[in-house]
């Protein structure tokens, strides 16, 4: 029996399962070797990804972070520097990579609800003198997760970009659940994405795909990618069987991910009423839900502990902040249910 089954799990949409449907598919997925370009189903979703996105070319990578890695080391040179908000997934989640593999430092700027401005960005490029390095790239991250699942508006993403392009410095798109900023925009991907250098986004996260990221670009740039995720031993050769699964996440994934915003929305609302809990409901924009629980009287990691002893599980931030994630293996009785277990843990505590 899987976690899934007999657990609400609110940690992440990672932990989502594979459909029926795409069991079958994965089963009688025609495959080859994709090393040598020769995997019809990756070719397929490469495509299909490619002019969902409005662009010449993708590629089928394992992960978001080999997505956002090849990306980084493809837009910078080492010993340049690289601009994202300090919550970034780059930054804090990704292993150092910018520095271990790319030779390059981040500077990380911090910005109200993880919602960077083209003032905020530009006032930290750095000036070309000899004695300071460069900045070589710009990441943004939509939805942003850490400042939970707040959305960048189109606007100021095509402001970034166009003056980023001015100054000669490219723009990569953290979109790992750029779908759920497109569907609380109620705008294409390849809209609100067109400006940027290269977009990176899963499959396997409120996509409900088991495995696997895609990253778009030029077909200049994708090209030089398929080096650098062999590099990183990204080649999977028979991994169609894994496109095949991401396929229907692809086409399918996009039109359900209004449920899981309307279910982070009960739950942030529930919170709201709960002695104790703090959240700000603006920042509820899409499926993450972070709430301080300070005022509780218990650390994030007792919450989560007490949670988990009745069937509920969520993350921790930090000791102050508890995240809840919603997914399409999660209904909204089951995060009333969730609910009703936090309230229940609270008033425990109050009347001890
Ligand atoms: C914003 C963001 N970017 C990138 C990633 C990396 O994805 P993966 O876990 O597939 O490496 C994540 C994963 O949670 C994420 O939240």
């Amino acid at each position: 029996m899987s976690m899934s089954d007999s657990w609400i799990d609110l940690r992440s949409d990672t932990v989502t399962l594979p459909s029926d449907e795409m069991r079958r598919a994965m089963a009688a997925a025609e495959v080859g070797d994709d090393v040598y370009g020769e995997d019809p189903t990756i070719n397929r979703l490469e495509a299909r990804a490619a002019e969902i996105f409005g662009r010449e070319a993708a590629i089928f990578v394992p992960s978001g972070t080999m997505g956002n890695q090849i990306a980084i080391k493809l837009h910078t040179r080492p010993g340049q520097e690289i601009l994202c908000e300090e919550r970034a997934h780059i930054f804090n989640y990704e292993m150092a990579m910018p520095g271990w593999f790319s030779g390059c430092i981040v500077r990380p700027i911090a910005a109200p609800l993880g919602i960077l401005s083209w003032e905020m960005l530009a006032a930290r490029i750095a000036p070309s003198i000899g004695y300071v390095a460069q900045t070589g790239l710009l990441v943004l991250e939509n939805t942003h997760n850490m400042a939970g699942g707040t959305v960048t508006p189109a606007a100021a993403m095509e402001e970034i970009c166009t003056q980023a392009h001015r100054r000669n410095l490219p723009v990569h798109l953290d979109g790992a659940r750029i779908f759920n900023a497109a569907t609380y925009l109620g705008a294409p991907v390849a809209e609100i994405t067109r400006a940027f250098d290269s977009v990176m986004f899963c499959l396997s996260k409120g996509l409900g795909a088991p495995v696997g990221s895609m990253l778009t670009g030029s077909r200049d740039l994708i090209q030089h990618a398929r080096a650098v995720r062999k590099a990183l031993g990204g080649g999977m050769r028979q991994a169609g069987i894994l496109a095949a699964a991401g396929l229907i996440a692809l086409e399918h994934g996009p039109a359900r991910l209004h449920e899981d915003h309307a279910n982070a929305r009960l739950l942030a609302e529930g919170l709201a009423a709960i002695p104790g809990v703090q959240i700000d409901l603006a920042t509820v924009q899409t499926n993450i839900v972070i709430c301080d629980v300070s005022g509780t009287g218990q650390s994030s990691t007792e919450i989560v502990a007490a949670l988990k002893s009745q069937g509920v599980l969520a993350g921790t931030v930090n000791p102050q902040l508890v995240r809840f994630v919603t997914h399409l293996n999660v209904s909204s009785a089951a995060c009333r249910q969730a609910l009703r277990s936090l309230s229940a843990i609270c008033r425990t505590r109050a009347s001890v």
